[in-house]
């Protein structure tokens, strides 16, 4: 059965206004012949600015919606999340309880100067995934016993409702660049940490597929190991079934690319800070290389491979500026 309801679904997901819609889209031309668009998320007005803007915008939409009092979330050390959510939660008297992994390890003076002055329950922990669990269980239960509804959210707020936030701005974009007047867009290249935004392009692709709109790839660029391929094929199958979309992304179609500049969460390689360095220069736009430098760096790998017919567009996620606390890897 097609399904013709499932981008209505999208656009009517409950959510709180924070950000500055539509972010635009730049073209950008560099001097080794990379000429892409550039859809500026990092310039979405709320906080830090980035694509978690949108995520933060229908998480906290869901959660009012189903009546949550306070939130229950792992992030690590290198995150604009815990910053640019702290302000709605409180704006909309949403408690939180949010557990900093100790990834990458960094000294405790430097995450006590990065998160010290957030409060008590922006708890600082160590490494392991046994620590973090029991960490999140504790927080959970106080939650309950405060008198307020817990809501968990896993780490980079993947659930449905962020998912579904992608999407819309994915929505967003084919709108704005089918009434740029460039050639049609071919690929779209976008970071995946948790995998969340990937998610919800695929979804939003596929949907606008089934309306008869042309084929775009999307690729979703992996920036640290681990099982994100199996992680974020449950996404879309859990944002599909959420939305009651019976026509399914095919899981041959979502394209997630590994190469050897992945190392553990938020490291990098030297020349990655080369390479945003100059695209600086170059274009004025400012990546990390701990997320969104990996992807450009991606993107000039596959556009120096061959010729591309329509339009590239690199989703800019956001710039993170706490990679500089954490050193390069060898
Ligand atoms: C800088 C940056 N890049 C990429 C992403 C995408 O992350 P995810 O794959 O978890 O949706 C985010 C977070 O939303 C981000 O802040």
């Amino acid at each position: 059965m097609r399904d013709h309801n499932g981008i209505q679904r999208i656009l009517e997901a409950p959510f709180v206004p924070l950000g500055k819609w539509p972010t635009p889209i730049s073209a950008i031309s560099r001097s080794n012949g990379v000429d892409v668009l550039v859809k500026r998320d990092d310039l979405s007005g709320h906080g830090r600015g980035g694509v978690k803007t949108r995520k933060i915008e229908h998480l906290v939409g869901h959660m009012l919606e189903k009546g949550y009092g306070s939130l229950v979330t792992p992030v690590g050390n290198v995150t604009n999340l815990v910053h640019d959510i702290l302000p709605v939660l409180r704006r909309f008297d949403i408690a939180w309880d949010i557990v900093v992994a100790d990834v990458p390890p960094l000294p405790l003076g430097e995450r006590r100067r990065m998160f010290g002055g957030l409060g008590s329950n922006v708890r600082l922990i160590g490494p392991g995934h046994i620590e973090a669990a029991g960490a999140l269980a504790g927080a959970y239960h106080r939650s309950r016993r405060a008198g307020r509804r817990p809501f968990f959210a896993p780490p980079s707020l993947a659930h449905p409702a962020a998912v579904i936030a992608a999407a819309r701005g994915f929505l967003e974009m084919v709108g704005q660049v089918e009434a740029m007047g460039v050639p049609p867009l071919q690929t779209v290249f976008i970071t995946a940490a948790s995998g969340t935004a990937f998610a919800g392009f695929v979804l939003a692709e596929n949907l606008l597929r089934q309306q008869g709109h042309r084929p775009i790839h999307v690729v979703g660029v992996q920036v640290y190991p681990g099982p994100a391929r199996r992680w974020i094929h449950g996404l879309v199958r859990w944002t599909e079934h959420y939305l009651s979309v019976s026509d399914r992304v095919p899981s041959g179609r979502i394209d997630l690319r590994t190469t050897r500049i992945y190392r553990e969460f938020g490291r990098y390689p030297t020349d990655l800070v080369e390479l945003c360095t100059s695209v600086k220069d170059e274009t004025g736009l400012k990546l990390d290389p701990v997320f969104g430098g990996k992807t450009w760096s991606i993107m000039e790998s596959c556009l120096a491979q061959g010729r591309s017919n329509g339009s590239v567009l690199y989703w800019h996620c956001g710039y993170t500026p706490d990679w500089e606390v954490v050193p390069a890897a060898r």
